[in-house]
């Protein structure tokens, strides 16, 4: 499973590509207007930042100026790759974009039904948000399963983007129900990493470390 960020802000994106498993990176309209900058100046340093897929969300409602502005954002860079929402107008466009070669992530995605729709458009990535789910009482954890359960039933291509992912477990959980992308904030990539034990055991052997080195400087 890849891992993405679900960020737009350039500094949490250097230091987390700085560990060398960053895939890619999602960004939604909530996330750039965060950054309260030019939103072109923020995709494109994000675009040049990271190898891997960035996915840059459209704004326009109707399937005409949506498809109009996926052609722009997907020129911006090879690794673009643009978001519409699930909705009639947003698979309209999509599928144009898709015609074009565009490579397009259809976002807003919370039943299995509409997980379909997305892969038979032909896009490249599903969002389904599970955070959002468990917020209104559902298992958003279980309408992932069902969706990569019916993906590898049916053989579709489209890869499974388990979004609005909330702490650790959520990608833990996502990597076993098979998605193949997990994107999260910045604050659960950095709890992924800490364990109060590995802190511990550090500390340990740096504390015998020096006792050893004290020792030999005594003899020396
Ligand atoms: C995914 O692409 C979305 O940007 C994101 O995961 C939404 O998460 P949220 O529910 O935490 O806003």
């Amino acid at each position: 499973m890849k891992l993405f960020l679900d960020t737009a802000n350039i500094d949490e994106i250097r230091e987390i590509n700085a560990w060398g498993v960053l895939g890619g990176v999602t960004t939604n309209p909530s996330l750039v207007a965060k950054e309260a900058s030019d939103p072109g100046r923020v995709w494109k340093e994000i675009l040049a930042e990271v190898d891997g897929p960035i996915s840059l969300e459209t704004t326009e409602l109707e399937a005409g100026p949506m498809y109009d502005q996926g052609v722009r954002l997907a020129q911006m860079a090879p690794n673009a790759v643009v978001k519409v929402p699930m909705t009639p107008d947003g698979l309209a466009a999509g599928t144009r974009l898709v015609a074009d070669g565009v490579r397009i992530n259809v976002t807003l995605v919370f039943s299995p039904a509409q997980a379909i729709l997305a892969a038979e458009i032909g896009a490249d990535i599903v969002s389904p948000f599970l955070g959002r789910l468990d917020d209104v009482a559902s298992d958003g954890m279980d309408v992932l399963r069902r969706i990569c359960d019916l993906y590898e039933v049916q053989g579709y291509q489209t890869s499974v983007l388990a979004a609005s992912l909330r702490h650790p477990m959520h990608v833990v959980e996502a990597a076993l129900a098979g998605a193949d992308i997990a994107t999260m904030p910045y604050g659960v990539f950095k709890q992924l990493v800490k364990h109060p034990l590995t802190d511990i055991g550090l500390d340990k052997f740096l504390q015998d470390w020096k006792a050893l080195q004290e020792e030999l400087e005594k003899g020396a």
